[in-house]
């Protein structure tokens, strides 16, 4: 391996306020990826995010709710960090910026521009709401479009027509907080200096690369960069107010009672505050040597490496305050700033209304696999800023044409002869002795400039051993195991500058490409053919056995995009947690594990349903409150019919209803609708269960899920076995069966009540 490099990489941070949906995911997933790259490559790297906890808007949900600032960012947080989790993103640690961690780094920064004379107060005036007696963001303030006069717009922008403003331009403003009209009135400020020339001459250093070895924006990004500074003659950058006045959901500034710090000044501190945070908890399980030191990756002259991923919407902030406020406070200023774009679905703008607007929550709860989308975003990122869509029918598509169909399917084809006709063992194999000195060769000169990075094809990689074209050609390949398998070895290099360059979708298009010539092989060499044919046991178990190479390598370069499915796969393939250096291990006279089946494909009834999920119920959408009478419609139309007699609480307490977890889910042979489920209540022995729900779900969809079952049920002998109880599900003439899922938190055995 080249050598091992320090990584400290973040994820912006998601406001505490709402839920985590596939636009937030697209940046999750992307930084996870390249994370688990770099971890695979033996790279020292640490993922470091949290929730952005201050402000506003927080301040004012959690009044809404009833409850403290404090319970609603503890709560969401909760939520959170179950969301990451169920998409598999791994932080090495998921923190708040209302920690003492992030308040130290805050007030550390903060003194030291004071130090340096970069922080000034002055009194400016606002709009101010007399009721609730508190300064309005502008977004709090709503009032008359001066252009196209709708009503109820924003006091930035019309939602209308469109144009920007300040809320001193609104015809009739009114504060959304109390409906009060507000008043103007001063208060003192703090403001960081931005437009001071050290300052200035600074960014326009950075920006352009001038101060670091590489340039540490991208090229567009750069150029956006110039035209909010200006030139030095056009200096665009005026001073940042970074306080806010009481009452303010925030740290409050040291010197200055009754002021906090405006929220995006302690977000990205946040990231310091997550880090020393992880430190901290590190530092009672390691050994002095291995010890993680916060100055080792912040101080002025750290030679780490320290990246952050983000939105292109959150450029300005962290290619212009943030580094301004590192340099002039003696740390170290980031290696680079990855802004990516926007998500759209099926090419608009996502909307609640159509159902696009889809939370973390729902696509997990509605049973679809994260690994999916995990595939799918990796498929459309490509290191730019540009937007990606995710349009679902494609989506649909290609999961289910490349992921299960190709890659998946390798396994799927010919795994079984290796375990009924060979003992699970494969062949002896190896590369032969040309392809060997070539692979050392290769290994030894490949370099980055070597790569075309333009080109679009796996082939182009073998111009660097241009013999390879010839004689054989690539037909050729596929007649010579050897030369198939090293062909796939050779490929990591191109797949690794891929990864790192953030270009997964060219990374995804080359190992597809590796797919389809491995698929070509299988159905080119038959082993279905070759099971059945006198004397074709040898050729059947050397397809066989290459076949699952060729697996093995495609599941180690997956590995980054779908870590649970690899996971899957090596168990299957009975080895160890593959690292991007195992290329070359060949699987020979190896045993392997018999076969399970891996992933299913994507339903696209399944894609309907989350959709219809994601429409907003007639409960939910913020509707006026109706007329008395009105009311009481909605409250007929709405009323259940009673369906059975009323019981008392002792009735209802014989039922033994407990948490279960399907630890397994089966197919029935012969049975039309039912599925074998095996439970487990916490007993030593777990309860076999025929549901009728084989008409809504997959085996593979429940297995690991918790659900809800009557324990105390006569068991029932049926013509498939005995059923020890039962699971619960709603239907009617609307749908169903939907089996029901507890929530967070349950575990098998628990009580229902
Ligand atoms: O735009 C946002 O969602 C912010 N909460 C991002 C903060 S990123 C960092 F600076 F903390
Ligand atoms: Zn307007």
């Amino acid at each position: 391996m080249s050598e091992q490099r320090k990584i400290l990489v973040t994820s912006a941070l998601p406001y505490a306020n709402g839920p985590i949906h596939l636009g937030h995911l697209v940046e999750y997933i992307q930084t996870d990826i390249w994370v688990r790259f770099q971890k695979m490559r033996g790279h020292e790297c640490h993922y470091v995010c949290a929730d952005d906890t201050h402000g506003t808007p927080i301040m004012l949900r959690a009044e809404k709710e009833g409850i403290t600032p404090e319970e609603l960012i503890a709560r969401v947080h909760g939520e959170h960090y179950r969301d990451f989790r169920g998409f598999h993103v791994e932080f090495d640690n998921y923190d708040t910026t209302h920690s003492e961690e992030t308040r130290h780094y805050a007030e550390t920064i903060y003194q030291r521009l004071k130090e340096r004379g970069l922080i000034e107060s002055r009194a400016i005036e606002q709009y101010y709401d007399p009721v609730k007696e508190m300064f309005l963001p502008d977004r709090f303030i709503k009032g008359e479009c001066p252009k196209c006069h709708a009503q109820d717009q924003y006091g930035d922008s019309c939602e209308a027509c469109g144009t920007t403003y300040t809320p001193t331009d609104l015809i009739n403003p009114y504060s959304a907080v109390s409906g009060a009209a507000p008043v103007r009135k001063e208060s003192v400020h703090y403001f960081f200096k931005l437009s001071d020339p050290v300052c200035q001459q600074f960014l326009r250093e950075w920006t352009t690369g001038q101060r670091t070895e590489h340039p540490p924006l991208q090229p567009e990004a750069a150029n956006k960069m110039q035209e909010w500074l200006g030139s030095e003659s056009d200096n665009r950058l005026s001073d940042w107010d970074i306080s806010r006045d009481a009452p303010y959901f925030g740290f409050e500034i040291p010197d200055a009672p009754g002021k906090y710090f405006y929220v995006w000044l302690d977000a990205p501190i946040g990231y310091m505050g997550s880090f020393q945070n992880l430190c901290d908890n590190k530092l009672t399980d390691l050994t002095a040597g291995d010890r993680l030191i916060f100055n080792d990756y912040w101080s002025k002259d750290s030679k780490t490496e320290l990246y952050h991923f983000i939105g292109k919407d959150i450029l300005y902030f962290h290619a212009l305050f943030w580094p301004a406020m590192l340099e002039h406070s003696d740390f170290r200023t980031p290696t680079k700033v990855f802004a990516h774009g926007f998500l759209t679905v099926n090419g608009e703008k996502m909307s609640k209304s159509r159902g696009t607007f889809i939370t973390a929550d729902s696509y997990l709860k509605q049973g679809l696999n994260p690994e999916w989308l995990r595939y799918y975003y990796a498929c459309k990122l490509n290191g730019t800023m540009e937007d990606i869509d995710l349009n679902l029918e494609d989506f649909v598509a290609r999961v289910n044409s490349d992921l299960v169909g190709k890659y998946v399917n390798i396994a799927a084809r010919t795994a079984n002869f290796i375990t009924k006709q060979f003992d699970g063992r494969l062949s002896s194999f190896d590369l032969n002795e040309q392809e060997r000195s070539e692979l050392d060769v290769y290994n030894k000169h490949v370099k980055q400039d070597e790569i075309d990075w333009e080109a679009n094809s796996l082939e182009d990689d073998y111009r660097i051993l241009p013999r390879r074209l010839e004689g054989g050609g690539d037909k050729g390949a596929i007649y010579n195991p050897s030369n198939m398998v090293a062909r796939f070895i050779w490929a990591r290099k191109r797949i690794e500058l891929l990864y790192e360059a953030r270009d997964f979708s060219k990374a995804i298009r080359a190992i597809q490409e590796l797919c389809d010539l491995a698929n070509q092989y299988v159905a080119t060499m038959e082993p279905w053919k070759l099971a059945k044919q006198e004397g074709q046991s040898e050729k059947l178990h050397e397809v066989c056995t290459v076949s699952l190479n060729l697996f093995r390598l495609l599941t180690l370069y997956l590995k980054p995009v779908i870590p649970r499915l690899a996971k899957q796969a090596e168990d299957f393939l009975n080895i160890p947690s593959l690292q991007w250096s195992d290329a070359e291990k060949i699987l020979s006279r190896h045993s392997i594990n018999p076969y399970q089946h891996l992933m299913t494909r994507i339903e696209p009834r399944q894609i309907q349903a989350l959709v219809e999920a994601n429409k907003p119920t007639l409960q939910a959408t913020e509707q006026p409150e109706p007329h008395s009478e009105q009311r009481h419609a909605e409250h007929q139309q709405h009323a259940i019919q009673p369906i059975a007699d009323t019981i008392g609480i002792e009735e209802f307490g014989k039922i033994d209803l407990r948490i279960a977890r399907i630890v397994k889910a089966e197919q029935v042979e012969k049975a039309d609708k039912l599925l074998k489920l095996t439970l487990d209540i916490g007993e030593e022995q777990p309860r076999t269960v025929f549901a009728g729900i084989k008409s809504a779900y997959e085996p593979a969809q429940l297995e690991g899920k918790l659900t809800v079952m009557v324990a105390n049920l006569a068991p029932r002998k049926m013509k498939f076995g005995l059923s020890e109880g039962m699971v619960l599900a709603a239907s009617d003439e609307r749908g169903g069966p939907f089996v029901l899922f507890p929530d967070q938190g349950a575990m098998p055995g628990m009580r229902i009540k």
